[in-house]
């Protein structure tokens, strides 16, 4: 019979040398792997936290550039006309300064009424009299008419413009002129680096709102992620167990949730259910096994005992001499091939001797084995299976 009984438990490393260093080696290793696994929840938060954070950040970032490039589209593309819009409302707020009671001599006062509202809606104007208003106006007021004086920034922009031309109630005072001669020209400018700043003013407060906002959901994330990874981490703990050893197959996982991780733990138990009744099935008959064999070395002595005692008469019966062997003739030849016999039957009852001691030996092993899976961590490395040399 083969001797498989040598085979180590954790034997998928090839031929076990007996060696204690080695054995400590696979148990530090397997404990490696114990630790890594441990940490792997608390990593998988980190990752999936991280993971989350990225995700808002990038989405984030995302909507600035898409911010940002509405703007430059707008400015480019869309919104072009707007200054030219605007030198219409501003030309037709002049005519109606002009046009109220005291009005032209009040508009010094209006101007910078106008200019802060149009560069509260982002634009800058000017409004430059012609050289007609500018003598007809020195000429019946005394002072030099200045419209609003251009104060253009840097940057790129958009402009329009357009001229304010005398109707017939403008030439009482605008005396040099005919009706349709330009009295002025009014100037607006869209600057893009206006609309920048807003973009840039709102980001830094949405940024802010943002970041808020991401902080407060990664928490909730967090907080979500343990309530629900909750029953794998418990049925981890117990795969871990299993792994480990010390409590054999005695763990099941506990089913906390009827999800997929309730039903992860349920077939982890049934499959545990399986083992362990295919485990005392062979412990019941490695029993078996031990009480034939106990009744096998019984019989065994008996026949052994026997044996002896049909030795001890037969050689009695021997003649003791040489006469004697003569006087008995063919008797003797008889009992002395009685004796052989004997012999043989005595090397045969050696031989059953021997094989039920192998058979002992196997017994215990399978004994050993069967309570280290299921219940007592791997004792002292000593308690290693025989080695094979002992066994044949
Ligand atoms: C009552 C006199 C009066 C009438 C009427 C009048 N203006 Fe004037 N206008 C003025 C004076 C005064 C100024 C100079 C204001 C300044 O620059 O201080 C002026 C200046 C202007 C300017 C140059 C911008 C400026 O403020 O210097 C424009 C353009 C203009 N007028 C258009 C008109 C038009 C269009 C009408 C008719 C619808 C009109 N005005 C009617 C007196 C008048």
């Amino acid at each position: 019979m083969p001797d498989t009984s040598t085979t180590p438990p954790n034997g998928n490393e090839g031929p076990v040398s007996g060696d204690t260093g080695q054995a400590s080696a696979e148990a530090r290793r397997r404990e490696a792997l114990i630790d890594r696994m441990g940490r792997f929840d608390h990593s998988f938060f980190v990752r999936m936290i991280v993971g989350f954070l990225l995700l808002t950040l990038v989405v984030a970032a995302l909507e600035i550039g898409l911010r940002y490039t509405a703007v430059l589209w707008d400015f480019h593309r869309v919104e072009q006309d707007r200054p030219e819009l605007a030198a219409r409302d501003l030309a037709e707020d002049i005519r109606s300064i002009m046009l109220n009671e005291g009005g032209p001599v009040a508009s010094r006062t209006v101007y910078p009424i106008l200019e802060r509202n149009f560069r509260r809606a982002g634009l800058r104007i000017a409004v430059e009299p012609s050289e007609d208003t500018r003598t007809a106006i020195e000429r019946i007021y005394g002072f030099t008419p200045e419209g609003i004086p251009a104060d253009w920034p840097e940057g790129t922009f958009n402009e329009g413009t357009l001229e304010v031309r005398a109707e017939s109630a403008c030439l009482r005072c605008h005396v040099d002129s005919e009706v349709g001669d330009p009295l002025g020209t009014v100037l607006v400018r869209d600057y893009l680096d206006h609309r920048l700043d807003d973009w840039w003013d709102e980001l830094r407060l949405t940024a802010t709102v943002n970041l808020a906002k991401a902080g407060a959901h990664t928490v909730i994330l967090f907080l979500l992620l343990r309530v629900l990874m909750a029953p794998l981490l418990s049925l981890r703990s117990a795969v871990a167990r299993l792994g480990k050893g010390t409590s054999g197959l005695r763990i099941r996982a506990e089913v906390a949730s009827a999800d997929e991780f309730g039903e992860l733990a349920h077939d982890l138990n049934s499959f545990l259910d399986r083992i362990t009744g295919l485990m005392d099935e062979l412990r019941r008959t490695t029993g078996r096994t031990v009480s034939l064999n106990t009744r096998l070395t019984h019989l065994t002595r008996d026949a052994r005992e026997q044996l002896e005692r049909v030795e001890a008469a037969v050689t009695e019966a021997l003649p003791e001499n040489e006469e004697e062997w003569q006087a008995r003739g063919a008797e003797g030849a008889r009992l002395t091939r009685v004796m052989q016999e004997l012999h043989q039957l005595r090397h045969h009852v050696q031989g059953i001797e021997s094989l039920e001691e192998r058979l002992d030996d196997a017994a215990d092993d399978g004994q050993r084995l069967l309570s280290r899976l299921l219940a007592d961590p791997p004792s002292d490395p000593d308690d290693q299976p025989p080695d094979p040399d002992s066994a044949v």
